[in-house]
C-alpha cells in the first residue's frame, strides 16, 4: 500500500551561468511514496507550470541508473542518502511525511551551472576525447575467443567500465577531484590486451586534460567511492598513478636513448 507524503523542498534556482542563484522553498503535498525522486520533481514541475511558473531544470535520460545523466546533491549528498544508487533510482519511500529536502546541483568549478540543477559536464567529454579510446584498427569483429583475456582481468575491466560518468565523485570530493572517473576510464582499457599499445600515452593525455580542466587532486578522503553509484574502487586511482609514473620513466628512458644515439 502506498502512502502520501507532504514535503518541503529547498531547491537551488539559477536562471543561467551568470546568475548568482539561490534557494527557493516549495511546500509539496500528496507525493506518492512509490514515486522515484525524479518523478516527484516531475509532479512539482507540473504544478509549477499550472501556476504559470518556470519549472525546475534538471537532467535525466534513462531513469534506470545506466546513463549517468541524472545527478543532484540531496541533503548534502550526491545522489542522495542510499549507497550505490543514482538519483533516478532513489525512491520517495525512503522519506517520511514532513521531511525537508534540500536539492542542489553538483558543486565544482569545472562543472559550471547551466540552469537550476543542470551542470555542464563537458569537461568529462574532453578528458575522454584526450585518450579514452583505442585507435588501433581492429578490422571486422574478431571471433570472441580469438584473444584470450584472463578472467580476473576481464572482471576487473568490467568493474571499471561500470562507471557511468555521472560526476558524483567530483561533487563529493572536497578537492573536486575527478581521479576516480579518470582512473576508471584508464583502467577499463588498460586492463585489456586491446588497450596496451596506447596505455602509457593514454594515461598521460587523460591526466593532463583532467588538470587542464581544473579538477583537483586526490588527497585520500575516499568520499568519491562513498558517493559513486557504481561502487568504483579507489584502488583504480592507485593503478592509474602507477601507470602515470611508468609512463614518465619510459618517456625519460626513451629520450635518453634517442639523445644518446644522436
Ligand atoms: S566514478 Fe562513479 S561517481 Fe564518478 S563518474 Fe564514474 S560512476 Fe559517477
Ligand atoms: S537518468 Fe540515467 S542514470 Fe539516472
Amino acid at each position: 500500500m502506498s502512502k502520501t507524503l507532504n514535503l518541503t523542498l529547498h531547491v537551488w534556482r539559477q536562471k543561467g551561468p551568470s546568475d548568482v542563484g539561490g534557494f527557493e522553498t516549495y511546500p509539496v503535498k500528496d507525493i506518492d511514496d512509490h514515486m522515484s525522486f525524479l518523478e516527484m520533481l516531475d509532479v512539482v514541475n507540473e504544478r509549477l507550470l499550472q501556476d504559470g511558473k518556470d519549472p525546475i531544470a534538471f537532467d535525466s535520460d534513462c531513469r534506470e541508473g545506466i546513463c549517468g545523466m541524472c545527478g543532484l546533491v540531496i541533503n548534502g549528498q550526491p545522489h542522495g542518502p542510499n549507497s550505490a544508487t543514482t538519483t533516478c533510482q532513489l525512491h520517495m519511500r525512503h522519506y517520511s511525511d514532513g521531511d525537508e529536502i534540500t536539492i542542489e546541483p553538483w558543486r565544482a568549478g569545472p562543472f559550471p551551472v547551466i540552469k537550476d540543477l543542470i551542470v555542464d559536464r563537458g569537461a568529462f567529454d574532453r578528458i575522454i576525447a584526450a585518450g579514452g579510446y583505442i585507435s588501433a584498427s581492429t578490422g571486422s569483429a574478431p571471433e570472441a575467443n580469438g584473444l584470450p583475456v584472463p578472467k580476473k582481468d576481464a572482471d576487473r575491466s568490467m568493474d571499471a567500465a561500470a562507471c557511468i560518468g555521472c560526476g558524483a565523485c567530483v561533487a563529493a570530493c572536497p578537492n573536486a577531484s575527478a581521479m576516480l572517473f579518470v582512473a576508471a576510464k584508464v583502467a577499463h582499457l588498460g586492463l585489456l590486451p586491446q588497450g596496451q599499445p596506447e596505455r602509457m600515452d593514454r594515461v598521460k593525455k587523460m591526466v593532463a586534460q583532467m588538470d587542464a580542466e581544473g579538477f583537483g587532486h586526490c588527497t585520500n578522503h575516499y568520499e568519491c567511492m562513498a558517493a559513486c553509484p557504481k561502487e568504483i574502487d579507489v584502488e583504480f586511482i592507485a593503478r592509474m598513478n602507477r601507470d602515470l609514473m611508468r609512463s614518465v620513466v619510459l618517456e625519460k628512458e626513451y629520450a635518453e636513448k634517442v639523445g644518446g644515439a644522436g
